[in-house]
């Protein structure tokens, strides 16, 4: 009988540099691949040497490098989507690496937190009667985010046009004060299906500067999604253009100034899995993958 061939995963994460790789997930997940009969590898996405066809699966893990290179790394999934199969799909990448998504939720109806866009040339247009966030369109680990009081009007656009000088639209939006007390819940799906959830605290202080380090998920815990977050979660993957099949997705929500759950940020392009704080979703999080590179 002929063997079948071992699939062969690359996970797509970025160059730390001289830095430690982040990404805590990455060495559990691969080695539980091989344990799993995968041939499995972890690559830079921007690595010139990278086979992607050689893989009959990328799954994109941690390219946190990307949110100052956007053009470049959405470029690099279409190449690599149509050199073999890449999850998620590029055109999911394309449409969620640029936050005018939460805009495309809106429309669809989804509860998201209100969200105004400042495009490079647009005047700018900043609350006057309550605290308030700007942050960059292409954004990751809070890079670029700080919040406002209406009388810091003049730093605010600093930083807007600090952002827009380098072709970045803005987005500003009402400071969600709940933050602050019930932090935000990471409602994580892996193969279609709840995964797990997590609660983080707040990330913005008042008065941090938009450009220093921030720690993206302070405070993690485990959290048991309500009726109302899990269904504002499946609101917002349904409401994904073009309803593609989702590997992974990470639903983020606050609770809005009405007292129900809406939503912060739909991340379908390299979440954090947070496995070291949910260690018994592994071999789901394997099971999914292997079924991704095989099937299909
Ligand atoms: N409107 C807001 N109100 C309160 N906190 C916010 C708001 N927008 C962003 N934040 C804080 O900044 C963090 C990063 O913002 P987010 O939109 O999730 O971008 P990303 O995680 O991609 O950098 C959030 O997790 C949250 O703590
Ligand atoms: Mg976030």
């Amino acid at each position: 009988m002929a063997r079948t061939a071992a699939p062969r995963i690359a996970l797509a994460t970025y160059d730390p540099g001289p830095r430690v790789n982040h990404d805590r997930d990455l060495p559990v997940l691969v080695e539980a691949l091989r344990e799993a009969g995968a041939d499995a590898v972890a690559l830079r996405w921007d690595d010139p040497a990278a086979d992607w066809a050689g893989h009959d699966l990328v799954v994109i893990r941690s390219t946190w490098d990307y949110s100052w290179r956007a053009a470049e790394f959405v470029a690099w999934a279409e190449k690599t989507g149509e050199a073999t199969r890449l999850a998620n799909p590029a055109e999911v990448v394309r449409w969620n690496t640029d936050k005018r998504y939460i805009g495309d939720l809106a429309r669809a109806g989804v509860p998201v937190v209100p969200t105004d866009y400042l495009a490079p040339g647009d005047p700018v247009r900043l609350p006057e009667a309550h605290e308030y966030v700007v942050k960059p369109t292409s954004g990751a680990g809070a890079r670029f985010a700080a919040r406002y009081t209406p009388d810091q009007r003049e730093t605010a656009t600093a930083h807007v046009e600090r952002m827009r000088a380098e072709g970045l639209t803005a987005m500003v939006q009402p400071f969600v004060a709940s933050i602050d007390t019930e932090g935000e819940r990471a409602l994580q799906f892996f193969g279609g299906r709840l995964l797990h959830a997590s609660r983080k605290g707040a990330v913005l202080a008042p008065g941090t500067a938009y450009d220093a380090e921030k720690t993206a998920h302070p405070d993690l815990v485990p959290w048991t999604p309500t009726e109302a977050e899990l269904a504002v979660a499946e609101r917002a993957l349904a409401a994904v253009p073009g309803r593609p099949e989702l590997l992974y997705a990470r639903v983020d929500l606050v609770t809005g100034a009405d007292g129900q759950p809406c939503v912060m940020e739909l991340e379908l392009v390299e979440p954090n899995l947070f496995l070291w704080l949910h260690p018994a979703s592994l071999p789901r999080v394997v099971e999914a993958i292997l079924t991704a590179a095989t099937t299909g």
